[in-house]
């Protein structure tokens, strides 16, 4: 067996992505295109399994996520298994399926934080944009209830072209809710994302404006105790330096499909390179030696103009997902930086912003039927 590359440290965050079932069908889901054909989920004793190795190895958190991880009725056998190896576990959830008593389950298994996905400030924007007319009022109760029992709860808001300019009204919900975290986060371009990214893409004047009522609200907060955290994340297309995607490609994140496989990011899989599984390998041997996770570590791998670039260990190039997305070849520089020859790409789209006028019933919803048509279109 080769010894671990000591130069790479073990993962610090596991993302467990127990299922890609979902009741909403958000069209900004950053969930692959082709869930449809992803129909195996791993059993609860082999998720465990992965629990145990990630655990082993270092990784102090845990998130649940999907799809929606409520589906899974062994989610408090889950919760509780992580807990008791000492993760701190972190539930991300739509709220659609909690109960009070799936609350006090989760509780009683060691839940240490709570996650609340909301779309829309109001109930008729959330419905255009979950599929369902009533996740509104669930949220709203299961937001009360997670704050009732006790838990720090973040609430969080995707924001785009259809919901941003109610920002204000977003904010204030999340005060009346007491939120303990708020994040506000533009939509990133992944998956269903990427495909109506036209759709959803936010014009300059928006965020700028967004970021203005952002501005007053953070004042209004520093003179008070009892107001929530505000994250406010802005979209890279934005930008003219990329991000550091995932703090590094291998670096300490990990994250595993529902049905067994091993990503250094969410989006991986959509890429050229062939990933493991955690049926086949171990968690190990996989994160210190598999051809997929030491395929972008390090600066060897760069072309330029990123391998001469004096901010490459910042941003490590970028996002390879993004760069494969828009260039076809992930080893290229993330177009949003403005030194890579695909810069115009991002410029596109901006444009792009200013003129165009889908509306949200003209998104591709995420839901089973457009995930088969987008898989016959893609074969
Ligand atoms: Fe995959 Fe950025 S999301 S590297």
């Amino acid at each position: 067996m080769n010894l671990p590359d000591t130069a790479v440290k073990p993962p610090l965050w596991l993302l467990a992505e127990l299922t890609y079932r979902c009741p909403l069908q958000c069209p900004y889901c950053s969930n692959p295109l082709d869930f449809a054909r992803q129909e195996k989920e791993l059993t609860t004793a082999q998720w465990i399994e992965v629990f145990k190795q990630a655990r082993a190895m270092g990784a102090v958190q845990i998130g649940f996520s999907g799809g929606e991880p409520l589906v899974r009725k062994d989610l408090p056998e889950l919760i509780r298994a992580a807990r008791d190896l000492g993760f701190y576990t972190n539930l991300i959830t739509s709220g659609i399926g909690l109960t009070q008593k799936k609350i006090d389950a989760f509780a009683e298994a060691g839940l240490d934080h709570i996650q609340i996905s909301f779309q829309a400030s109001d109930e008729v924007l959330n419905a255009a944009l979950a599929g369902s007319k009533k996740a509104f009022q669930q949220k709203l109760e299961m937001a009360r209830a997670v704050k009732a029992h006790g838990y720090p709860m973040v609430l969080n808001f995707v924001l785009h072209r259809h919901n941003i300019d109610q920002i204000d009204r977003i904010i204030e919900l999340c005060i009346e809710l007491e939120a303990d975290d708020v994040e506000l986060a533009t939509c990133q371009f992944y998956g269903w994302a990427q495909l109506n990214r036209e759709g959803l893409l936010p014009t300059r004047d928006q965020i700028e404006r967004a970021e203005a009522v952002v501005h007053r609200y953070r004042e209004k907060m520093a003179a008070s105790d009892n107001l929530a955290n505000l994250l406010f994340v802005t979209p890279d297309y934005y930008e003219e330096r990329p991000k550091g995607c995932m703090g590094g490609w291998g670096a300490i994140f990990l994250s595993v499909t529902p049905e067994g496989t091993a990503l250094p990011c969410h989006s991986a899989r959509q890429l050229p390179v062939q990933f493991p599984s955690v049926l086949e390998q171990s968690l190990q041997d996989i994160w210190f030696n598999s051809f997929g996770f030491n395929r972008y570590r390090g600066f060897d791998w760069m072309p330029e103009p990123c391998r001469s670039c004096s901010e490459k260990e910042k941003d490590f190039g970028g996002c390879r997902c993004q760069a494969f997305m828009l260039t076809g070849n992930a080893d290229n520089a993330d177009p949003v930086c403005s030194k890579s020859e695909h810069h115009h790409k991002i410029l596109e789209a901006r444009e792009q912003a200013n003129c165009t006028n889908i509306q949200v019933s003209q998104l591709q919803f995420r839901n089973r039927a457009n995930s088969e048509r987008v898989n016959s279109q893609l074969i």
